[in-house]
């Protein structure tokens, strides 16, 4: 434990050994900062969007969502200010040849050896790719590093193509692409990732009353999907820190064991975005009001999440130690929500031909709306254990008495409280303890 939270090589441990998250092209000796979700990793993240895109779009009727392409025609990153300002400025050591973020350094000499560092050289974190498939015609184009321009470039459509008019919003999950310099820290800087994102468009002079409102909204939502209040903080970014789009910026930082870090940031883009795409493709891009018989350009509050940040702060705010009957039990105090398994299925006698059928029966009969598994690998204390360290939220027990009268033992996973529940009443009985959206 650091800083009251598990330590990272703890969490990449666990994951790797149940199946959240293992390295990309692992037998190949794995790719640098590139991760894959495993069985319950998969199912974590799901989770987490399916409940941002109810609070987002399902909760709201002034948000559309969109599902934009990664690839885009390059003149956007051209106005978006990405292929001028999307750099890291970085220096080399000429002794020991490592390579430096300029922010990131203290003194004028390497950090590492203190030998004499190269002039600062810009290095920009878009990944570049070709399109078309003759080398010679090919046409140089990126892998998008931010969501959001997906739902500029798409501002007229949705105008045209829906019922909303500023304020309203535009929401957006898929992966980004960024070539980053420093990595490390497991999935929390990584080069492929996935980002939650929502454009927030309004009337110019409204944007600081809507820019607050954002800002509280998000942290809400962490703290009711069960992150606790001590482990997060919000932070304003100094002038120096702002995008070269922002006007103003908030970050949400959780309590990793490294200490602060960011996993989302609320920003005021102003009319930067829009404005730029207008100039470049010739296109206007204003909103017309039909009551003033005037057009404008809106402002832009952009809510913008990692989604494997937050699966990473659900992943380590829920990692909970405690000594049971002198024993160390490790468990996942995961929100019912965000659970990658809600239910397991437990026979107490894997050799008993009668509990087994009831048992998947039971199986059988509960799933279809959330993942539920059957194990009877082991005893039944480890078995317990282990649904504890994956964060199942309810454990069902099939045994000898249930063949008689019909019940099975829930034990809560946190509580380790166990209720003996008729079977006919076993799927309300969970499903009322679910509260799944
Ligand atoms: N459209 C605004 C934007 O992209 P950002 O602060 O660069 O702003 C937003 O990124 C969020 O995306 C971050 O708060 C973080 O959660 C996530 N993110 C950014 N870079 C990441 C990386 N290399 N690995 C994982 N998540 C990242």
């Amino acid at each position: 434990m650091k800083n009251g939270q598990v330590e990272l090589k703890d969490v990449v441990s666990l994951c790797k050994r149940r199946g959240f998250i293992f390295q990309d092209s692992e037998i190949y000796g794995g790719i640098g900062s590139v991760w894959d979700y495993g069985p319950l990793g998969v199912e974590l993240k799901i989770n987490v969007k399916k409940q941002w895109w109810k609070s987002m779009v399902y909760d709201r009727s002034d948000v559309e969502g969109l599902d934009a392409a990664i690839l885009m025609n390059p003149e956007t990153w051209k106005a978006s200010g990405h292929v001028g300002s999307f750099q890291d400025m970085l220096s080399d050591c000429m002794g020991c040849k490592k390579r430096f973020r300029i922010d990131h350094l203290k003194g004028k000499d390497c950090p590492e050896c203190g030998g004499s560092l190269t002039p600062p050289k810009g290095f920009n974190l878009m990944f570049k790719t070709r399109l078309g498939s003759v080398e010679d015609d090919a046409q140089e184009i990126y892998l998008r590093p931010e969501t959001a321009q997906g739902i500029f470039v798409n501002f007229e459509n949705i105008l045209n193509s829906s019922r909303q008019k500023p304020p309203f919003g535009v929401a957006q999950i898929g992966k980004s692409f960024r070539n980053e310099i420093t990595t490390g820290n497991f999935t929390f800087r990584s080069r492929e990732f996935e980002q939650m994102e929502l454009e927030f468009f309004v009337t110019p002079g409204e944007d600081e009353k809507w820019y607050d409102y954002w800002v509280s909204e998000r942290l809400n939502w962490y703290l009711s999907l069960g992150i606790r209040k001590e482990n997060l903080r919000i932070r304003e970014h100094a002038k120096e820190e702002l995008a070269h789009y922002a006007k103003k910026c908030h970050d949400i930082e959780f309590l990793f064991a490294m200490g602060w870090s960011e996993i989302e940031g609320i920003a005021n883009r102003t009319d930067y975005d829009l404005k730029k795409h207008a100039e470049l493709s010739g296109k206007s891009l204003q909103y017309f009001d039909s009551a003033s018989g005037e057009g404008y350009i809106p402002y832009v509050i952009e809510p913008s999440g990692g989604i494997d940040r937050a699966a990473l702060a659900f992943f380590v705010d829920a990692y909970r130690t405690e000594t049971v009957r002198d024993r160390k039990r490790t468990y996942l105090s995961f929100d019912n929500r965000l659970a990658p398994i809600k239910v397991a299925i437990l026979p107490l006698l894997r050799t008993n031909a009668e509990i087994v059928e009831k048992a998947l029966k039971v199986r059988d009969d509960l799933r279809g709306d959330y993942r539920v598994v059957y194990d009877d690998t082991a005893s039944i204390g480890r078995l317990y254990r282990r649904q504890d360290e994956i964060g199942t939220p309810y454990c069902v027990t099939v045994d000898v008495d249930s063949l008689s009268d019909g019940k099975v033992t829930v034990r809560d996973r946190d509580t380790m409280k166990q209720d003996r529940i008729d079977i006919a009443q076993l799927k309300t009985f969970i499903t009322e303890k679910l509260v799944l959206c």
